[in-house]
């Protein structure tokens, strides 16, 4: 059976990128994207201080760009934050909620990721919210209860399948180029979609739920192609722009 809605390929570049060698990377991908044609969803997140570079070369290309993280705030005083509404006046059509390394290194809850997944729907922003179980909690054989309440608490109510993605991200395949197997992959996709399909609002699509976690040119395809993956979180595997062009090849 095919799949009725298009994948998505998301880019998350971390804190990497300095201008000059960043907008050349951008510039190879868009230069691709001029040239073939692509049929999936494709979105870079890059460093906030490339937005607004990049979102001047954005028109008529098809790309989207996104943030990494936004507050939960709209506006005022919390120096060192961004908000929400700033990301949408750069033009930026996403925003990555929750990844592993903001509840690990940034004591991120999933309260926390709710309120800025709020934040972010009322900024008319699609929030990319992570979820992911430790190597530990996977062979302690409560992955699943340990997704549900990430899914369960992270969540907001403002949810809906054009405002939200899902990315099912196991901490320990991130930056490890170790991967569950596709079986694994695509059960616990499985078990995501049966919890989100009622959980998140759908006017007609079912909610997409995308993969991450050392995703490459050499196993993208295979897990895209999996029944219930709608597309790829790609850390870095996209700071290379043939690489990544690699990678949305195998998802259009
Ligand atoms: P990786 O990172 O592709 O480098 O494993 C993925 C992520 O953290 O989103």
């Amino acid at each position: 059976m095919s799949k009725r809605i298009p994948n998505i390929v998301i880019a998350n570049w971390k804190m990497n990128g300095l201008l000059a060698p960043s907008m050349r990377e951008f510039k190879k991908i868009r230069d691709f994207f001029l040239q073939d044609l692509i049929s999936c969803d494709v979105v870079i997140c890059p460093p906030f201080t490339l937005l607004r570079d990049m979102a001047e070369k954005l028109p008529n290309t098809g790309i989207k760009i996104g943030g990494q993280n936004a507050s939960y705030a709209e506006h005022g005083a919390f120096t060192g934050e961004i908000s929400a509404f700033m990301l949408a006046d750069l033009m930026c059509e996403y925003v990555i909620l929750g990844h592993s390394e903001r509840r690990a290194l940034f004591h991120e809850t999933s309260e926390v990721v709710n309120k800025k997944a709020t934040t972010a729907h009322k900024a008319k922003l699609k929030s990319i919210i992570c979820v992911g179980e430790t190597m530990e909690e996977r062979d302690g054989g409560i992955a699943n209860e340990v997704i549900e309440t990430q899914l369960l608490e992270s969540i907001p109510d403002s949810a809906n399948d054009s405002n939200t993605i899902i990315a099912y991200e196991p901490i320990w395949a991130i930056g490890s180029n170790v991967t569950p197997s596709l079986d694994e992959i695509n059960e616990m996709h499985t078990y995501i979609k049966s919890f989100v399909d009622k959980r998140i609002k759908s006017f007609g699509n079912p909610p997409r739920i995308v993969y991450g976690g050392s995703v490459g040119a050499n196993n993208a395809k295979e897990i895209v192609n999996l029944h219930n993956v709608n597309g790829l979180l790609v850390g870095r595997a996209s700071l290379d722009a043939d690489s990544f062009c690699n990678i949305v090849q195998s998802a259009s």
